[in-house]
């Protein structure tokens, strides 16, 4: 299939590669995970337009350290990943704002810019067109190709005929369980060469309290982007969720060492799902399982590096150890 071209314009071109298959997918997703006796979304679904600004909403929130937490190390290790890498492309898988990638090219200093290209690939096309727009802005040799697509779907959307820097960043592979995870690095692994750098970013584990108060802030943001995904499946799939029937619960399974979010209703409901011919009966208390955010020790990510075909050539870190930032290559 080949992508629809949505913009093309000197220094700037934007592909989607979301087409029909999105919907068959969601469709699928959505009555499996509803018709289950435990009920659960796929966490892909937050990230409609709304749902990508609540996010960077999130990552601006004292609780949520995270995001400054990588940041912090991306800004005393962005000058030793540039020096090697000074010409090629650089991929960032969910991109999102713009805040990591203008660490690494000001890393890079100016000079450089000319010889390297910023592919960003993320399923919001909105986010992606107007992140990208604004890169062109501030950086007037840089090169940019946007590619609308799920990367979990699409890697083989992203060109392969240059020196490569693939950005994963922010602790997103803590959303994929223990075999995704693996599938995916291995994935990743098969689109690299030889001379390509992989930088992976893992929230560690940590204390309790810290990660909980990181999913349930006191302003109350983090609810909302959960309950964002109830509005994104009524009106993808014209449905009749109330957002306000609903509670936000987010806790730490130690057992399993991840974040879980929920949702609970707080009454009973019934809602009608138009496209999948679904009324589906909600008990008060029951949860909808909306997100796993899973949390990393160091032989963990060590050991998942390995079983994908990697190794980790540089580990950056902050002093209280919260967060780390792998730059891997092939084993
Ligand atoms: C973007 C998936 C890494 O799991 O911390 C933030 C998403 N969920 N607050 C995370 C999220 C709730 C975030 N990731």
């Amino acid at each position: 299939m080949y992508p629809d071209v949505i913009k093309k314009e000197h220094r700037i071109e934007i592909r989607s590669h979301i087409d029909s298959s999105f919907r068959s997918e969601i469709i699928k997703d959505v009555s499996t995970g509803l018709n289950a006796s435990r009920k659960s979304i796929p966490s892909k679904y937050f990230y409609d337009e709304r749902g990508s600004q609540l996010f960077e909403e999130i990552c601006t929130l004292p609780e949520y350290y995270p995001t400054r937490t990588e940041m912090s190390i991306l800004k005393l290790s962005a000058p030793i990943i540039m020096k090697s890498f000074d010409r090629g492309d650089i991929v960032e898988l969910g991109s999102g704002a713009n805040g990591k990638i203008r660490m690494l090219l000001d890393a890079a200093g100016h000079s450089k810019l000319s010889g390297l290209r910023y592919i960003p690939v993320d399923v919001s096309e909105t986010a992606l067109t107007e992140a990208s727009e604004e890169l062109l802005k501030i950086y007037p040799k840089l090169e940019v190709l946007g590619i609308v697509a799920d990367f979990t779907l699409h890697m083989d959307a992203v060109p392969s005929e240059h020196k490569k820097l693939i950005l994963f960043l922010g602790s997103t592979i803590g959303n994929f369980d223990e075999k995704k995870r693996e599938d995916f690095l291995k994935l990743v692994a098969g689109t690299m060469n030889n001379n390509d750098i992989f930088l992976v970013g893992f929230d560690m584990l940590k204390p309790k309290a810290t990660l909980e108060a990181a999913y349930d802030d006191m302003r109350g943001v983090t609810s909302e982007f959960n309950k964002n995904i109830l509005r994104v499946i009524n009106r993808e799939l014209g449905a009749d969720f109330k957002p306000s029937h609903f509670d936000h619960v987010a806790f730490f399974n130690s057992d399993r060492e991840r974040i879980e979010m929920h949702l609970r209703a707080n009454r009973d409901t019934t809602v009608h799902i138009d496209d999948l011919d679904l009324e589906l009966d909600i008990d008060k208390d029951e949860t909808i399982h909306t997100e796993n955010s899973c949390k990393f020790s160091r032989e963990g990510v060590k050991d998942l590096v390995e079983k994908s075909g990697m190794k980790i050539q540089n580990w950056y870190s902050d002093e209280m150890g919260w967060f780390s930032l792998t730059e891997l290559i092939l084993a």
